[in-house]
């Protein structure tokens, strides 16, 4: 398999079950007018999130690491009535875009982007006595994941889904080996949800637009 038949069936995906949806090809279209990174989760992910979101009837959904705000877009979409997504960003210039795509998606009343440190935000969220979330997308530097998972269990409760982005990185995740601080943080990951009977994780491996990278999934019990 090549990377050219992933991305054509990732079209073909896309099409047939997702269709034109304007708010979300502008967010992109902003995104990259202003310079970040084309790394934001692909439609058939973001439509994942979307679903898992709704599967979970989550009320409050954090994300760690908001980019342009696609995969917020996607989650935010997903909340009934009253629910509230937050997203943490380091770079307040992609805060700034996260926020306008969006207002755009007409989201601004129930999507928060907090800009800082996400360890810091993540504090100030405990500090705060901030209610249990229902769902956590973990999507921001991966050598802090570990670090991630840990403020997840404090800010979630049994039943609550901890989904983590970019957890195979073209299959560098099982060299043993590896000296990459990004490899180290996922395979600590992995060895932490094994051994702690708070949670209960798997992961899948994905390919498409984005290449061939991975999800894992955790419960918290
Ligand atoms: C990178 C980060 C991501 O979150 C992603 O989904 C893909 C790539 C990166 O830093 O290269
Ligand atoms: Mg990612």
């Amino acid at each position: 398999m090549t990377q050219q038949q992933w991305t054509e069936v990732d079209a073909y995906l896309e099409q047939a079950l997702i269709g034109e949806d304007p708010a979300l090809a502008a967010a992109l279209a902003t995104s990259a007018k202003a310079g970040l990174p084309e790394i934001a989760v692909s439609p058939t992910q973001g439509k994942l999130l979307h679903l898992l979101s709704l599967t979970a009837g989550a009320r409050r959904i954090l994300e760690i690491g908001s980019l342009g705000g696609y995969s917020a877009i996607w989650m935010a979409r997903a909340l009934p009535a009253g629910g509230r997504l937050i997203s943490l960003e380091l770079s307040p210039a992609n805060a700034a875009v996260a926020r306008a795509n969006l207002h755009e998606a007409g989201l601004e009343k129930v999507a928060e982007v907090r800009t800082g440190r996400a360890a810091d935000s993540l504090a100030e969220l405990v500090d705060e006595g901030a209610e249990p979330f229902d769902l956590v997308f973990i999507d921001a530097d991966k050598p802090s994941i570990p670090d991630y998972v840990e403020w997840s269990l404090k800010l979630t409760k049994p039943g609550s889904l901890i989904i983590v982005d970019n957890v195979v990185r073209n299959g560098k995740v099982a060299d043993a080996e590896s000296t990459d601080a990004s490899v180290l943080g996922i395979r600590r990951m992995h060895e932490m949800v094994a051994a702690d009977p708070r949670m209960t994780g798997t992961a899948v491996q994905t390919v498409g637009t984005k290449g061939y990278d991975g999800f894992t999934l955790i419960r918290v019990n």
